[in-house]
């Protein structure tokens, strides 16, 4: 008795409580954000009217990827068990071409990355608004204006909101509408100060006035277009007209008895999650001993394994054909799995992507959501890199997107994450850039289990899994397993990143079995979740992140 006291003292002080409800949670990485959630779930909004809500929110209070100049995915399940996946990820403008980001000698520019020419067409208020057309209860303005009072009046400045501006400088400093708005002209926010955005609020309110097509076809897209011709950039007026968010089949798979509900392409993160669910689940992970090398070892290669293939043949699935079936085919994992030995770690530069068989025929945000009723939501949408293109477009107080650098400026180059892409991924217009971005939904025998997803770029996928093996194998709450030391792999670079946390002795193994170890990683992405529990709801942040769960 004794020994089981001190035991779980040592427990409780290693872990810590996720938010508990009974009813309904809303987790999102900004609290204000997550407050505006639950205050439209307590007036009757359903968990689609409260996820349209916080994003308009986050667009306002977390500038960093919260937006309406960017683009995401929606990933649901409601109910009565209906799945469904909104992509409003962003596309390519019909000017952009396979080799714009090249320099005279072929070498990728940072275009793609910074400035006018970075941005894609975007998506997200033409997603939110197919999400709220088709699953929401409430008034489209009732959903909107939120945000509208928010960005209005102004709310105080958060320790993390000041330090996230002044980590932004060198960026949004060299766009004189972002440093008027973020940096307040070089002096900076201070935490504890009040923050306004009058110009976003009046586009906003015309958004909650007029809907969706005000930001396409309205005062907004006029004005957006003729910025862009000014200084440069691609997105057209005729861009902005023919953009449509679209739903797409959920991917479907499992992991020991869960059900998993994954995000289709171009989200890259639904099949890699399944591929390295799979070849996990043969090589009895589970077992594994968290912490330990052998647990560290065989996420690596099952994460390097699916890096490969990534690479190869992932890409905007309405320009290329994507060999799913091939991908997820149990032979094909079962080879892959046992291509990997216990006793060393595979050098990247041996493997490559697999030879499939015959088919028969990165800072962005995140919030999951579910309801009293049970419908669930989880939404993850992004400017891509930290405050996109560190462009502000005047007169309408929002930050774009640089999500061009998301597709593969020449095969073989790396984008800022790091990730190397190939021809599926190649520029075309029109076309929507690969993604790491993973919402992800989970159920056991038919029930709503998990609702979870993450920023993070192509860490997302890996940092998502990650959390949902902990719930699954080790039996963490909801709460541990987000904030337990993470890991990461994608094949190239190869390197093993760890993060902090990892015992010394599980690295110097890791490092004997020929892991390139790499170690004090920040953060593998930043998870947020939601575990349903003996009809009770486990909300948690990412410990990494200044996110809030929350709910009654
Ligand atoms: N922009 C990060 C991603 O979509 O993967």
């Amino acid at each position: 008795m004794k020994f089981i006291v001190v035991l779980s003292l040592a427990v409780s002080l290693l872990g810590r409580d996720p938010v508990r409800t009974r009813k309904a949670m809303v987790v999102a990485q900004e609290p204000i954000a997550t407050d505006v959630g639950v205050e439209i779930l307590k007036r009757g909004g359903n968990a689609y009217d409260a996820a349209v809500a916080v994003s308009f929110a986050l667009a306002v209070t977390h500038p960093t990827a919260g937006n309406i100049g960017g683009g995401g995915f929606a990933l649901l399940r409601t109910a009565s068990g209906e799945a469904n996946f909104i992509d409003f990820r962003e596309k390519a403008p019909a000017k952009a071409s396979r080799d714009m980001y090249l320099d005279a000698q072929g070498k990728p520019t940072r275009d793609s990355v910074v400035g006018w020419k970075a941005s894609g067409v975007p998506g997200t208020v033409r997603g939110l608004a197919l999400l709220h057309k088709k699953y929401g209860l409430l008034k489209w303005r009732d959903v909107v204006m939120p945000s509208v009072k928010l960005a209005r009046n102004g709310f105080v400045v958060s320790y993390a909101l000041a330090r996230g501006l002044r980590g932004g400088e060198r960026l949004l400093g060299q766009f004189p509408e972002s440093k008027r708005l973020y940096l307040k002209q070089g002096n900076f926010y201070e935490a504890g100060e009040v923050i306004r955005f009058p110009e976003l609020a009046k586009t906003l309110e015309r958004i909650a006035k007029r809907g969706p097509d005000e930001f396409y076809q309205g005062v907004t897209a006029k004005l957006l277009a003729a910025e862009m011709a000014k200084n440069g950039g691609m997105v057209s007026e005729e861009d902005l007209k023919s953009y449509q968010a679209v739903e797409r089949k959920p991917i479907l798979g499992s992991y020991r008895g869960h059900e998993v509900i994954a995000a289709p392409p171009p989200s890259s993160g639904g099949i890699g999650m399944l591929q390295m669910m799979a070849m996990l689940e043969r090589l009895d992970y589970a077992k594994a001993g968290m912490g330990s090398a052998k647990h560290a070892h065989l996420l690596a290669e099952t994460m390097r394994r699916y890096y490969a293939d990534r690479s190869q043949f992932l890409g905007d699935p309405d320009f290329v054909k994507i060999p799913l079936k091939g991908l997820l085919d149990p032979k094909y994992i079962a080879s892959r799995a046992d291509s990997i030995s216990l006793d060393r770690a595979t050098p990247s530069g041996e493997l490559k992507h697999g030879p499939l068989p015959a088919e028969e025929s990165e800072e962005t945000t995140h919030l999951s959501i579910v309801d009293e009723k049970g419908n669930a939501v989880s939404l993850t949408y992004t400017l891509n890199g930290g405050y996109g293109s560190g462009v502000t477009v005047s007169g309408l107080g929002f930050l774009l997107n640089n999500e061009m650098d998301d597709f593969s400026a020449k095969p073989g180059a790396m984008n800022m994450y790091g990730a190397m892409g190939g021809e599926a991924n190649a520029i075309a217009p029109g076309k929507r850039m690969l993604s790491s971005m993973t919402p992800t939904i989970v159920t056991k025998d038919g029930k709503l289990a998990l609702v979870i997803g993450a920023p993070g770029g192509t860490r997302i996928i890996t940092g998502v899994m990650q959390a949902i093996l902990n719930v699954i194998d080790f039996k963490l709450n909801m709460q541990d397993a987000i904030d337990a030391p993470r890991m990461h792999h994608q094949w190239m670079p190869d390197k093993l990143y760890l993060e902090r946390g990892w015992s010394p002795d599980t690295i110097e193994i890791l490092k004997k079995l020929g892991h390139n170890v790499e170690t004090g990683t920040p953060a593998v992405s930043n998870v947020h979740g939601i575990l349903v529990e003996d009809k009770w709801l486990q909300g948690a942040p990412d410990g990494r992140s200044n996110g809030k769960a929350a709910g009654y």
